[in-house]
């Protein structure tokens, strides 16, 4: 929960979920991409690390630099923003995009999470960078590993994510391969019944794209 901590992302959170503020898409999907910058760079520090020697004009200087090999896998749709702002930080990282949506068969709080589209490269002996703002009850993080099944073994799954609820975090921890790590911008303590964030911030997807 980086919100715990003294920084300029308490501002950016505050913007998405301030009512008379989250209403501008424009500031809420800068916002949200710049969350992405900030998570990445605290995933960064994570990540392996190799020595390369760099010519400069006047000497050549040794320095550690992350190796990347890293799929970036956008939860659409909310997640595109936050997508971009990782790109900002990782060049080459590859691309997967996964379709998400809950489907309430007879109308009411339940739900089942349906998966229908995705796109991704091999993710065998890669990291799996997981993007979506909200993580809510869970269960569409659960379906979208469940789609990945076919697209090889990731030697590390990181989720990155604004607003977690403690449920739900508590789910991925439980079903997801130890070797997850979870990038969490604010944590938030409750659930209603609808499986929504409270206080959460409100539909990230129709805030950034209407
Ligand atoms: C939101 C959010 C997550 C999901 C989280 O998507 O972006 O994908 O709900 O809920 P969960 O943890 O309970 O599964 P939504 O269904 O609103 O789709 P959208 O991104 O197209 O708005």
């Amino acid at each position: 929960d980086f919100s715990k901590e003294n920084s300029v992302l308490n501002q950016f959170i505050l913007e998405m979920r301030d009512v008379s503020i989250q209403k501008d898409s424009m500031r809420f999907r800068k916002n949200v991409e710049r969350i992405g910058e900030i998570l990445s760079f605290e995933m960064s520090k994570t990540l392996n690390f190799k020595t390369v020697v760099v010519p400069t004009p006047l000497g050549n200087k040794e320095m550690l630099i992350p190796e990347n090999d890293l799929v970036v896998c956008s939860i659409l749709r909310a997640a595109l923003p936050l997508h971009n702002g990782i790109l900002n930080f990782f060049d080459t990282a590859e691309n997967a995009f996964i379709s998400a949506y809950r489907h309430h068969p007879d109308g009411g709080d339940d739900f089942e999470v349906i998966v229908n589209y995705l796109a991704s490269p091999s993710i065998e002996g890669k990291i799996l960078v997981l993007t979506d703002p909200m993580l809510a009850t869970g269960r569409t993080l659960e379906n979208v590993l469940k789609a990945f099944n076919s697209h090889g073994t990731p030697k590390q799954i990181n989720i990155i994510s604004i607003i977690g609820a403690k449920p739900g975090i508590e789910y991925i921890e439980k079903i997801f391969p130890e070797n997850t790590h979870l990038w969490i911008a604010a944590v938030d303590d409750e659930l209603n019944s609808s499986g929504y964030i409270i206080p959460g911030l409100g539909d990230a997807g129709d805030l950034s794209f209407g």
